[in-house]
């Protein structure tokens, strides 16, 4: 493709009414350029790029080493499937989440190609090691756009007329104090979805997003997910703690479930894992992995080695010296001037962020503050 087609934005536009679905919503923007924090469209605009492709630039866009690991790979080969021959790259990944496993059990993992793929592996994990179907969900939750997951997600224009949807998914409430949800409450909920709704003893799992990105990002207060963690111990229901938005260093720490130290049993992770290109994983208890026969996993892509190869840089930038000091260096910075508008703006009602203690926040004055689309996220936008 010449480049004088890339840089002309009005042919972008016109291209992708005439050609591209209206089903995937976009912004304006057409991107001709990334680096670090900073985006450049088209017509020549700069941005500072809040919305990192959804969470997937962690390490900021086109850091080197992750770019010359690509480059490197691409030259040896570009895709085996790991299932006709397997590859370095791909068991190097699983060796390194193994490594970041927050706690101390011995894990395996699977890789595949997106988030909601994992997700949809993680309930088959999870319903093959307990011999239980039914899974809990949680209140503003997305797990993603495919047929398991899109039941499991919890706002309409994901599954408005798509049905019929997945069974075995039940809802629960999730905290959220700033609308009056304790952790109390949401404790209630789910034991009284247990008493009313489903048998515990046929709940394979709950997954729940230790922050929530879609719903808001509203973080997790740490007795709920500790409480959450103690009733499925009790039911013996497997934890899986969602973290492809909130996990490969988004809070600072690789996971952010190690901010409440809670080992969950399953760990989704995507987005940032590839360094930008497609990779996803579940990683868990060696044991509950194994509970699959083999051949109920995998995929033709699935675990890509250029992806791979992208991945074993960025889960080794995530425990570098100095990672996590700069995460929270940064953290704070913008939320002392989230903070400040939000006081000066009365149509915002709190500014929500990992510090979930620090959070401030009024009584809301305007509801559904949270009603946008992921790619809106994107800051400025045009009208
Ligand atoms: C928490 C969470 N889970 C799952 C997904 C689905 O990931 P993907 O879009 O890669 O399928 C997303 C995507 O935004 C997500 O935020």
């Amino acid at each position: 493709m010449a480049t004088e087609q890339l840089q002309d934005a009005a042919a972008v536009r016109a291209g992708r009414e005439r050609y591209v679905t209206r089903g995937v919503s976009t912004t304006d923007m057409t991107v001709s350029r990334a680096e670090g924090a900073t985006i450049w469209d088209s017509d020549g605009r700069e941005y500072l790029d809040f919305a990192g492709g959804i969470a997937c630039q962690n390490l900021g866009h086109n850091p080197d080493a992750v770019v010359q690991a690509i480059h490197e790979q691409v030259d040896r080969y570009l895709h085996q499937c790991f299932m006709v021959g397997m590859y370095e790259p791909y068991v190097e990944v699983c060796r390194r989440l193994d490594e970041l496993w927050p706690g101390h059990t011995e894990t395996k993992s699977l890789l595949v190609n997106s988030g909601a793929e994992a997700v949809e592996n993680a309930i088959k994990i999870a319903r093959a090691a307990t011999g239980r179907p039914g899974v809990v969900v949680f209140d503003r939750a997305f797990h993603g756009r495919t047929n398991l997951t899109m039941a499991m997600t919890s706002k309409l224009v994901y599954k408005q007329g798509f049905g019929p949807l997945a069974p075995d998914i039940y809802r629960a409430p999730a905290p959220y104090p700033y609308r009056g949800v304790t952790t109390s409450d949401a404790i209630a909920g789910l034991e009284l979805l247990f008493a009313q709704d489903v048998d515990p003893k046929e709940v394979a799992c709950v997954m729940l997003e230790t922050v929530q990105g879609e719903g808001g990002f509203i973080p997790m207060p740490a007795d709920f997910v500790q409480g959450l963690k103690q009733i499925c111990k009790r039911h013996g229901i497997l934890y899986v703690a969602d973290e492809v938005q909130s996990g490969c260093g988004r809070t600072g720490m690789p996971w952010a479930i190690e901010h409440l130290n809670v080992e969950p049993d399953l760990i989704v992770s995507g987005k940032t894992l590839g360094g930008g290109l497609p990779l996803a994983a579940v990683t868990g208890r060696s044991d509950l992995m194994d509970a699959v026969h083999p051949g109920g996993l995998g995929g033709t892509f699935s675990g890509n080695p250029v992806s791979c190869a992208a991945a074993c840089v960025v889960l080794d930038a995530l425990t570098e010296p100095g990672f996590r000091e700069r995460a929270e260096t940064v953290g704070r910075l913008i939320r002392g001037r989230l903070e400040r508008i939000a006081e000066e703006q009365r149509a915002i009602g709190e500014s929500t962020g990992w510090t979930s203690s620090s959070s401030r926040s009024r009584q809301p004055d305007v509801l559904a503050r949270h009603d946008y689309g992921e790619a809106a996220a994107l800051m400025p936008r045009r009208n």
